[in-house]
């Protein structure tokens, strides 16, 4: 494998992480302070904060159960590729490099094309079938979307090398590992054997991609019922410490705060001077104090009611998710980014098609035939 070799974190901060992850999911496993039960929040068995009991699969004796993101997924191996294609890391590494050294905003982009991937099927590379007015590229959520061309580009040549070999879900969640370690994530390896799904659904994007306007209980229950946990939740929309959003998508939740006076005056004005001048389609960025820089101060934003979304400024009055978003506002952003990336990584092993299941795409633009 050619990759680069990664960026480390100190064993204090990754100590340090796994003392607040602790301490958070023991609070969370707890009832972390009365919030309302999440509807449907007993997901499907990955939730890796709920107390252990009858219902897991890996628990012996009543005794401690692993957590179903910790337990190997059947199918996926980090040598997945090794004989049948040795390079396919550093190919996808080099492209991804030469894309974010021509257009660095293409980052953010790639990490969020991964996670609308995941909340539709899982991480199967549904996203990127192309069928115009029917297949999730088209549906409203992903009107935005970016990166489709750049991991087409990474298929063509990964087929001219691999004949056959390299999923397009694969191709994804290393492109967007890379995007993530491009702007400061520590390094986090993969595994592989993601099969391509053959499905892909306009309105079930719409139906499950979060957008914004759900409620905390409403994205807790997204999360669990996809094998993710509420810690997850807090900590992957941490994403949107770097990127931008639409005005469009933006301005009815800050109407809404604006009129209840929860959100900062000087920054509402300041928003709403740019969305009227721009109109919908005008970008804001989602972190106005360090846009570019993959930092916790997305939750320092949320403590001064700068949250640019309203999904992400909920989190901090709610009692499930505002111990965390405090936490993270106090600690230093790499406690935040490793997390982050172990949440990536979590992300891309729920709910996978492996073996048998789907197929390896000749193209990630269309299913075979
Ligand atoms: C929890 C529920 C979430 C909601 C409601 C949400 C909503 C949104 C919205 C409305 C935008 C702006 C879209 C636009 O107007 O163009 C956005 C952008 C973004 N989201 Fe999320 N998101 C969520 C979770 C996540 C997660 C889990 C990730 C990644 C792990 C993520 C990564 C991003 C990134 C990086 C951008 C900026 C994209 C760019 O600059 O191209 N989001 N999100």
């Amino acid at each position: 494998m050619m990759r680069t070799p990664a960026a480390t974190v100190s064993p204090f901060l990754a100590v340090s992480a796994l003392l607040l992850l602790l301490v958070a999911s023991s609070v969370a496993a707890n009832g972390y302070g009365g919030g309302d039960a999440p509807a449907g929040a007993s997901g499907y068995g990955g939730h890796d904060d709920a107390p252990s009991g009858p219902k897991g699969d890996g628990g012996q004796d009543g005794g401690y159960q692993m957590p179903a993101y910790q337990k190997p997924v059947d199918g996926l191996d980090a040598g997945y590729y090794r004989k049948s294609c040795p390079d396919m890391e550093g190919i996808v590494q080099r492209a991804v490099k030469k894309a974010l050294d021509a257009d660095y905003t293409l980052a953010a982009s790639l990490i969020r094309l991964f996670f609308h991937d995941f909340a539709v099927r899982g991480t199967d590379a549904s996203v990127l079938i192309d069928v115009p007015h029917q297949s999730e590229r088209y549906a409203d959520a992903s009107k935005t979307l970016r990166g489709f061309d750049l991991i087409e580009e990474i298929k063509t040549e990964l087929e001219a090398k691999c004949h056959a070999t390299v999923s397009c879900a694969d191709i994804l969640a290393a492109a967007s590992r890379d995007a993530a370690t491009a702007v400061g994530v520590p390094d986090w390896s993969l595994k592989y054997g993601r099969k391509d799904g053959k499905d892909s659904i306009a309105g079930e994007a719409d139906r499950y991609v979060p957008m914004g306007g759900q409620s905390v209980t409403e994205l807790i229950a997204f999360f669990e019922s996809n094998g993710l946990s509420i810690i997850d939740l807090v900590v992957l929309s941490g994403a949107h410490t770097i990127g931008r959003a639409t005005c469009g998508a933006v301005k009815p939740g800050l109407c809404d705060r604006r009129r209840a006076g929860a959100v900062e005056r000087q920054y509402a004005d300041f928003l709403q001077r740019k969305c009227v001048a721009g109109g919908d389609g005008e970008y804001v960025e989602l972190d106005g104090e360090t846009p570019t820089a993959f930092d916790s101060q997305y939750y320092k934003n949320l403590m001064r009611e700068r949250g640019l979304l309203d999904t992400d400024q909920k989190m901090l009055p709610d009692s499930r998710t505002g111990g965390f978003v405090r936490a993270f506002a106090n600690q230093p952003s790499q406690i935040f980014i490793h997390l982050f990336a172990q949440s990536m990584r979590k992300l891309g092993e729920v709910q996978v098609l492996t073996g048998n299941e789907g197929e390896v795409r000749r193209k990630c633009s269309a299913v075979n035939y």
